[in-house]
Parts: structure tokens; C-alpha cells; sequence
């Protein structure tokens, strides 16, 4: 099952696996993009800007850490801009490479590109599995295991699971770091779909051995354009900045983030289409005999209550006309679950009933 695409998003790699056309239309459930699009005033934005391409951007993105930091409630020391999260991720890896770091654990199933950031820089990999089917971090265990480990990369809220590893135990794991050398690396690629404001920024003031990686990508849907950036304490952000290739985010990226993060009616509009249609989407897949993750996040993994196959809806789904996630490599879920986005309701709509098409006897 290793020829599956890694990521979501690729309707043309997937599409000829099931015998069908490549170029046939779908809609994307497999992207964990919010379904809102980019902020309407971005196209314009992105037109008039078009001139600063002739120039080359600040290398230490002053302004767009500046509005970060403010932001975060942080100096911009602490931050450090990067070309999505995927750089984040990487640059963090880098880091504990740098600082000697042999042995990372990685807190699965999740985003498969920690392993390979991981690899990239000669760390070796072990894997630690969540509690299976309610997908919780067993806590003993965890403590147990970072004894063997100068890093513990964990995502929160995870993808594919959703699940939200609750700040306290966060902090009890740092507690524990602290203790044994370990650095937790956390991404909070989706942080910021959560309802609540759940992100650990506060803890950095208390806790040297914590990285947070953050995505703008996946909340204002410009995967396209790549934005992300990494926090943590001044010593380690700087020795990241070392670390980081020149002019890694483009002028008119690096220039964007002081606008979308003061655009306060997109946040609120997509925690009122996320709080409106998560629950709605989870429910009617739920009746439909479909065992859903309960999830913090912009999607939903969910497997059959009974035995039938996920492979098997997913490819009734895509004659459908429609894409969502296969699992095959994700650590420890194998392809017996599938992961799909919260869209809009006419889109969700249009998946529950063609799930009820294949639930129906
Ligand atoms: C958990 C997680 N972190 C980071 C990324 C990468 O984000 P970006 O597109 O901003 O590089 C992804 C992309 O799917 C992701 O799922």
C-alpha cells in the first residue's frame, strides 16, 4: 500500500488507483483546508503587491515577526517565520540534530513528516502509540519512554486523530523533560480551528525545553502561497535562524502575516462555520453506522462500526465524485480508517448521502 499518496490533496494520484480518470472533478475531502477560501480582499492584495517581487524581502522578516510576537504575546526573538509549517517541522528537527540529539519519539498515528525530518537529519525514530480507538496519551507511559528519547514530537490537535493532548499533561510532560533533557516538540498546525483558545504559548515563559510549530496555511487556504512559523525560547529560536536557508518565504507570504492575523472577522466566521458544521457532519455520519473520533479539529476519522471495508467506501466515494483521506500510512491505522474534512454544508451534505448510499442494505 506504499504507492498511496503521503498527503492528502491529489486527487490525480489517487484517482487512477481506483481505475478512474485522473482529471476527473471532485470534491476535496481529503485537504484539511477550511472550506472558506482565502480572505476576499487577498486576491487584490496579492495583485498590488506584485511589484515587491523585483525586491529582495528583510532575510530576518522583522515585521511579520513583529506581528507574530505581538500576536503570541511574545519577543520577537521567540519567533522565527518559515515556509509553512513543513519548514517548521523541519527546522526543528535540525535544532535537535544540531544539539546532538539521537533519539526522538513520535506520538502516533500522526503527520508523517516528523519521521522524515527526523531521518533527514540522522535521528533515529521510535513510535509511540496513542490508546487505541479513543486515541488519549497514556501519560506512565509517556514519562516512561521520553527516558530513552532527547525529543518528543507530538500534534495537537492530531492529525489524523483530532484529539487534543489537554494542556496540563502538556505541562507535566515539560515538568518531566525538564527533569531528563527531552525537548517537546509540539505542532499546532490546527490550533487555531479549536474552539476554545487552546494554544500553549503561555508555556514558553516557563519552559525552555518546549518548540511550537505553527501553520497559516491550513486557516486562510493558501497552500499555494506556504506560511508557518516556529516558537520558542530566544537561545533556540536563534540558533534556528542559523540554521534556516536565506529568504526561505517569498516577500508577498512574509508580507501577508500582519494582515491576515489582524483580519478578525475571517477567525470568527470560521469558528462559526467549524462549531456549526463539525457536529452537524459528525452526527449524521454517526447514524449512518459510521464510528467517529470525537475531534477538536477541522476533521473527522471515522471507520465503519461493523467490519466493512474503508477501502471500499472510499472508492464508492470517489465514483461519487468525491475525495476523502485513506490511512494507509499512518502509523498503527493501516487504511482501516479514513479521515475527512469538515466542508460546507451543501458539500457535506452531499458526502453524508452518498455514504447513505453505501450503508444502505
Ligand atoms: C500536522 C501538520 N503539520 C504541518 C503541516 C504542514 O503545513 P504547511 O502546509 O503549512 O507546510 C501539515 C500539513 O498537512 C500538517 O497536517
Amino acid at each position: 500500500m506504499s504507492d498511496w499518496p503521503s498527503h492528502g490533496g491529489r486527487p490525480e494520484q489517487v484517482l487512477p488507483r481506483l481505475g478512474l480518470a485522473a482529471e476527473r472533478s471532485v470534491t476535496d475531502f481529503s485537504a484539511n483546508l477550511n472550506p472558506l477560501g482565502p480572505p476576499s480582499w487577498l486576491a487584490q492584495w496579492i495583485a498590488a503587491g506584485v511589484a515587491e517581487l523585483a525586491v529582495y524581502p528583510d532575510p530576518d522578516y522583522r515585521e511579520a515577526r513583529e506581528a507574530i510576537a505581538r500576536h503570541e504575546g511574545l519577543a520577537p526573538e521567540q519567533v522565527r517565520l518559515t515556509n509553512g509549517g513543513a519548514e517548521a517541522i523541519f527546522l526543528a528537527a535540525a535544532l535537535l540534530a544540531r544539539r546532538g540529539v539521537g533519539r526522538a519519539l513520535i506520538v502516533q498515528p500522526t503527520f508523517g513528516e516528523y519521521q522524515r525530518a527526523c531521518h533527514h537529519y540522522g535521528i533515529e525514530v521510535a513510535n509511540f502509540a496513542l490508546v487505541e480507538e479513543c486515541f488519549v496519551l497514556d501519560e506512565a507511559r509517556a514519562c516512561e519512554a521520553m527516558r530513552e528519547a532527547g525529543a518528543l514530537f507530538l500534534c495537537r490537535p492530531n492529525n489524523p486523530t483530532g484529539t487534543l493532548v489537554e494542556r496540563e499533561l502538556i505541562e507535566r510532560l515539560l515538568a518531566e523533560g525538564q527533569r531528563q533533557g527531552t525537548t517537546l516538540v509540539v505542532d499546532e498546525a490546527f490550533v487555531d480551528f479549536v474552539i476554545r483558545d487552546e494554544r500553549l504559548t503561555p508555556l514558553l515563559a516557563r519552559y525552555d525545553n518546549l518548540l511550537l510549530l505553527r501553520s497559516m496555511t491550513k486557516l486562510y487556504a493558501i497552500p499555494g502561497l506556504r506560511l508557518g512559523y516556529l516558537l520558542g525560547s530566544a537561545e533556540a529560536v536563534g540558533s534556528i535562524a542559523q540554521l534556516q536557508p536565506p529568504w526561505s518565504v517569498n516577500a508577498l507570504a512574509a508580507g501577508l502575516v500582519a494582515p491576515l492575523l489582524s483580519d478578525h472577522d475571517y477567525l470568527t466566521q470560521t469558528r462559526a462555520w467549524l462549531d456549526a458544521e463539525r457536529p452537524w457532519l459528525q452526527g449524521e455520519l454517526e447514524a449512518l453506522g459510521l464510528s467517529v473520533v470525537p475531534s477538536h479539529a477541522n476533521f473527522l476519522l471515522l471507520r465503519h462500526g461493523g467490519a466493512r471495508s474503508m477501502t471500499a467506501l472510499l472508492e464508492h466515494l470517489a465514483r461519487c465524485g468525491i475525495l476523502v483521506r485513506h490511512t494507509h500510512n499512518f502509523i498503527g491505522l493501516e487504511g482501516a480508517w479514513l479521515r475527512v474534512a469538515v466542508r460546507s454544508r451543501p458539500e457535506n451534505r452531499t458526502l453524508v448521502e452518498a455514504v447513505a448510499r453505501w450503508s444502505a442494505p
